[in-house]
């Protein structure tokens, strides 16, 4: 499945993010801890958030969606499904050693899957529950948690968004106390940890670098309605900059996205904040910006692509540095084809904006990747067919219908 895309023309009008695909998917890991029904709210039945589903039923765990809302209903046998075969098709698989180790203090898993931005080790998550008291070993490609955390203390050698949000779901019903330092702060954390303490956890410092942890005995499952999906609202602001329409983005908190819209204000964009409404008007004359991707609140790595995509029509020279994943620039190579002018030094984007870019057959090779080339294809002129979108549907829901209720020309083909 592709997107054709007819470019040139303004994008105008409202448009509401989902739930956040980040938040949503660690939280359907924690779900298994709970005795009883969980709901999560608004919940897109994008494709790894379906992958996710599937892995949490080879764990015994009953999944239904119910219109927009997913409902989790895990079992409460005594040694379940800690190890059946469980699916790499999505990153957040390995968050299954943190929940089965919590529930059934033991778990066997895969190396996780995830989008090809480069390497995807998960040396931090292993040292992380090992050192909170889990007894874990790596065996024929094969992750085996034999005793699970006893609490502790852990300093996380980056802070790294997965790593974190493993530990917190182990340690919460472990027996003791544990202290993550180093712990990633990005609202998804935030949203976890809210939801772990609805159900009855006790995860304190949740959003700074130290997360404490005490962990209970039981949990109860809970309707929960996560944080709107501030990367899927990010790419909507970047699409009406790159038209230069006016567009009006409803749910995200702003501070979730200031470090973005603070680059949105550099290019000339015009951005007014009314509570949950940031309201954009493009620039008329749109200039280059520079930025470096970092962890929370750094400008976001899974906003970088589809800054790249405005830097190409952007007067002047923008920099772009990559600090999170350094080989996430697939999208590069497919942006020049559009007509860019775009050079890589390694982790390091130099683009120099072109009036207007030229429709043309790229690929989407990741999830960002493919946001990128449909925000290029809405400025460009002509037509652009984004090839393969199965990336994007990881990632956004249904976005060809948002993008052509705001006035954009773009089919599924
Ligand atoms: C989460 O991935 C997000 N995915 C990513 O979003 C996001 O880009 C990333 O955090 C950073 O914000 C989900 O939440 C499902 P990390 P995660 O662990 O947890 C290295 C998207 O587009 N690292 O913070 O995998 C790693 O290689 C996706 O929605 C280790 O070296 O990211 C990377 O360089 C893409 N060892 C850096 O840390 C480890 O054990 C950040 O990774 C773990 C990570």
């Amino acid at each position: 499945m592709d997107f054709k895309i007819n470019g040139g023309r303004t994008l105008d009008g409202k448009v509401r993010a989902e739930s956040a695909k980040n938040s949503v998917l660690p939280i359907m890991a924690a779900a298994i801890l709970a005795d009883g029904q969980t709901v999560i709210k608004n919940c897109p039945a994008i494709a790894d958030v379906v992958n996710m589903a599937k892995i949490i039923e080879s764990c015994g765990v009953k999944t239904e969606f119910t219109g927009k809302n997913l409902i989790i209903t895990p079992e409460n046998s005594a040694d379940g499904g800690f190890s059946k075969e469980i699916s790499k098709s999505v990153r957040t698989s390995v968050l299954m050693l943190g929940a089965l180790s919590a529930k059934y203090g033991k778990a066997i898993i895969p190396y996780p899957g995830g989008c090809d931005i480069g390497g995807r080790p998960v040396d931090i998550h292993i040292k992380a529950l090992k050192d909170l008291g889990a007894n874990i070993s790596e065996e024929d490609g094969l992750i085996v948690c034999t005793e699970p955390v006893k609490g502790g203390k852990t300093v996380l050698s980056f802070p790294s968004v997965g790593a974190t949000e493993n530990a917190i779901i182990a340690a919460s019903a472990a027996d003791g106390e544990s202290v993550i330092i180093g712990a990633a702060k990005e609202p998804e954390i935030v949203d976890l940890a809210e939801f772990i303490n609805l159900l009855g956890g006790e995860v304190e410092g949740a959003g700074t670098s130290v997360v404490r942890v005490r962990g209970v005995k039981r949990l109860f499952g809970r309707e929960f309605t996560p944080s709107f999906d501030r990367i899927e609202a990010g790419t909507y602001l970047i699409a009406a900059a790159i038209t230069g329409g006016e567009v009006e983005v409803k749910g995200v908190k702003p501070e979730n996205i200031s470090a973005l819209l603070a680059k949105l204000c550099d290019n000339t964009c015009k951005i007014k904040i009314k509570n949950d409404i940031i309201y954009i008007r493009g620039g008329r004359r749109r200039k280059a910006f520079s930025l470096t991707t970092g962890p929370y609140p750094s400008f976001p790595t899974d906003m970088q692509a589809q800054a790249c995509a405005l830097a190409a029509v952007s007067g002047g020279v923008s920099v772009i540095k990559e600090s999170v994943f350094r080989k996430r620039f697939h999208h590069i190579a497919e942006l020049n084809n559009m007509g860019a002018k775009a050079r890589l030094y390694g982790d390091t984007a130099e683009i120099t904006g072109v009036m207007k870019l030229h429709g043309a057959e790229v690929y989407a090779h990741d999830l960002r990747c493919g946001a990128a080339l449909v925000l290029a294809g809405l400025n460009a002129e002509g037509t652009t067919l984004v090839k393969d979108i199965s990336h994007l549907e990881r990632g956004y829901f249904r976005m060809d219908e948002k993008l052509a209720a705001l006035g954009a020309d773009i089919v599924r083909v």
